[in-house]
């Protein structure tokens, strides 16, 4: 009799518990979601950050193990400021400086360092490294991220 008290019990639990879950639409799981929902002021800032838009996991080819297994954005090899200069975890290349300004005065075109960031060539045609990964970025995430780039120079 006991038991069956218990098991009724833990049923309307578990139902609760599932219900919360629907009307707050999983939203208290979200912390298992790899897109961030921590504030930024713009998509370009979310994208360097987290590698992701507010809409997507950016997919990349290339890059690092660690960077596929952990997720991770330009932040995560360029430093905060974009100013680069530290060793990129597990190898033994320094990220470059990737502040708009800076790869303007090396001679990068915008057209060229979209082209580094998706294609991993740059202005030289030379082929990057493959621990720069290729980000498959549409149209829009690519000018976002370089609006932040050019944030950065300020
Ligand atoms: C896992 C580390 C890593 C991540 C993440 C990464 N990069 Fe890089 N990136 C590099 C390395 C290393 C190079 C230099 C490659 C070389 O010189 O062969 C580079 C080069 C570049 C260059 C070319 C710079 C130049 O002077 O030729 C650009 C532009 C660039 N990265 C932009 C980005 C952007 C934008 C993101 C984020 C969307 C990003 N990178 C994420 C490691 C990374």
């Amino acid at each position: 009799m006991k038991n069956s008290v218990l098991l009724i019990l833990a049923l309307i639990l578990i139902v609760a518990g599932f219900s919360g879950l629907i009307l707050t639409n999983f939203s208290s799981l979200s912390f298992i979601s790899p897109i961030s929902k921590a504030q930024f002021k713009s998509e370009g800032e979310r994208i360097f950050f987290t590698g992701s838009s507010s809409k997507r996991v950016i997919p990349f080819e290339g890059g690092p193990m660690w960077l596929r297994r952990m997720g991770g954005g330009c932040v995560s090899c360029h430093g905060e400021d974009g100013r680069g200069g530290i060793p990129v975890m597990m190898s033994n290349i320094v990220a470059p400086d990737i502040t708009y300004d800076e790869l303007r005065k090396e001679g990068m075109a915008t057209d060229d360092i979209k082209k580094a960031i998706r294609e991993g060539i740059n202005e030289e045609n030379e082929t990057l490294s493959w621990i720069m990964p290729r980000w498959e970025m549409t149209d829009e995430e690519l000018d976002a991220v370089i609006d932040f780039l050019k944030e950065l120079s300020k």
